[in-house]
């Protein structure tokens, strides 16, 4: 079945009021790969109605970065969504999400500028208005994310609470290639031998896992480790960071449930990656 596409918030949000029964909402950036697929199907199987927004957010980009060449292929992702049976694709132009004269913006505070806060100090201010008003038009029962950006899911969870949102949040595990790479859109900018460098993320977070079994608890000893790895592998950290699940607050050792955040430069590409300590 062909998914309908739906280009306005008014048209959108009337289509939502109408649907009869729960609605399962994948909010994405497009260029969609196995981890946003993955979504869509736990949402098919849970939920009556499927809406997936495709919508490359210019706000939750800073000026320097790749906002320009950020991957698109609307066709493909038309055509993967159809295989899927998706219901619903809501494709915003720019001005319809920020049409001229937009003043308000959704801040959740202190948990957004850590981690890639850090080095992206206005990133999860665009993340959390564009879900924040996706979800006004769309007011779904359930949002799938994937939990590959942990901060982002964490975030979001915050401001569904606070602003007492009545859709509840599923976080999806990581979703890796056949090697381990966890899947990116981004991934697409790597050359062959970047994309095997890039290994070293999943690597390193293997090898923290590992050291915990061996009963190594202590945070500092095991992020150098992750360090040393990255770095051999022409990685630049940006950060790696243990942190309760639920706070982001920093650990100074780790425990069961915990995760292990890291962000590193490979090549010119920022990737991300995580893993829960069990
Ligand atoms: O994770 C993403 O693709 C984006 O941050 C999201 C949630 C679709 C908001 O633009």
């Amino acid at each position: 079945m062909k998914p309908i596409l739906v280009k306005t918030a008014n048209e959108m949000a009337k289509i939502s009021r109408e649907i009869k029964g729960t609605i399962g909402f994948v909010p994405t950036m497009g260029y969609l790969h196995e981890g946003h697929l993955s979504l869509v199907r736990v949402a098919k199987k849970e939920t009556d109605v499927v809406v997936v927004s495709i919508f490359v957010n210019p706000s939750q980009f800073s000026p320097n970065e790749d906002l320009d060449e950020y991957p698109r292929d609307i066709d493909r992702d038309i055509r993967l969504l159809s295989e899927l049976n998706a219901n619903y694709i809501f494709l915003p132009t720019e001005n319809e999400v920020y049409p001229d004269g937009y003043k308000t913006w959704v801040n959740v505070e202190k948990i957004t500028q850590i981690l890639c806060g850090k080095s992206r100090p206005t990133h999860f201010r665009g993340v959390t208005t564009v879900v924040a008003k996706l979800m006004n038009i769309i007011d779904p029962d359930f949002m799938y994310m994937g939990e590959k950006d942990f901060q982002q899911l964490v975030v979001l969870k915050q401001m569904v609470k606070d602003l007492n949102f009545r859709t509840k949040i599923i976080g999806c595990p990581i979703i890796r290639e056949n090697d381990g790479l966890a899947m990116s859109s981004r991934n697409k900018y790597l050359s062959k031998q970047g994309r095997k460098n890039a290994l070293c993320l999943q690597k390193s977070l293997l090898l923290a896992q590992k050291r915990y079994n061996e009963k190594v608890f202590t945070s500092n000893k095991i992020i150098a480790e992750i360090a040393d790895l990255i770095e051999n592998n022409k990685g630049v950290v940006d950060y790696i960071e243990i942190v309760d699940s639920y706070t982001l607050e920093h650990l100074y050792e780790l425990k069961k449930g915990c995760r292990i955040l890291v962000a590193a430069i490979i090549e010119n590409t920022r990737l991300i990656d995580n893993i829960e300590i069990t």
